[in-house]
């Protein structure tokens, strides 16, 4: 079964508590879907769980600093929507909970769609100040595309394709508040 990104994204918000625009929102987790399906392409990852992994990671935190346990909080959030907007079998699901849980965790080692997932969050921290350390990724394709992700991150840049899927303009985008 299909995944409808935009009705997720819309559930998401509705409890998000942070400003739709700030490091860790909406335009974040657009640039890391992005990052992670070329990753995924390249190492075999499953892309499904990859894009909403980009959803899910950040999608429970509460400060936009160092916030313990917000990827378990995602992943409960994903957890709490299967079999009405989240369709994945438990071996998948597992993998995306796991890829949210431990995704502050600095794990190179495991599961391809994990270190999609990983590095894809990773190839975006220009956007506050901080250049990846290419040791520190997980996957050659990650050290590859590091130059251009890393100015993508650095420029803000919005990915508008993505924020269409999820039924979003870049004007919405931000806002503090998405209806
Ligand atoms: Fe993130």
């Amino acid at each position: 079964m299909t995944h409808d990104h935009a009705l997720i994204l819309r559930e998401i918000l509705r409890g998000y508590a942070l400003p739709l625009h700030g490091d860790h929102g909406v335009v974040h987790w657009a640039r890391v879907l992005e990052n992670g399906v070329r990753v995924a392409a390249a190492n075999g990852g499953d892309a499904d769980v990859v894009r909403l992994f980009a959803l899910f990671h950040d999608a429970r935190r509460v400060n936009e600093d160092v916030d313990p346990g917000h990827g378990v909080r995602g992943g409960d959030l994903a957890r709490a929507l299967r079999g009405t907007l989240v369709h994945l079998d438990d071996a998948r699901f597992d993998v995306l909970y796991e890829a949210c849980a431990l995704h502050t965790d600095g794990h190179t080692t495991g599961d391809p769609t994990l270190l999609a997932c990983w590095d894809a969050d990773r190839l975006d921290l220009g956007r506050v100040g901080i250049v990846p350390n290419p040791e520190l990724l997980c996957t050659d394709m990650a050290r590859e595309l590091l130059p251009w992700a890393h100015n993508r991150a650095v420029a803000a840049h919005v990915p508008t394709e993505v924020l269409a899927s999820w039924g979003m303009t870049p004007a919405d985008s931000v806002r503090r508040r998405w209806a």
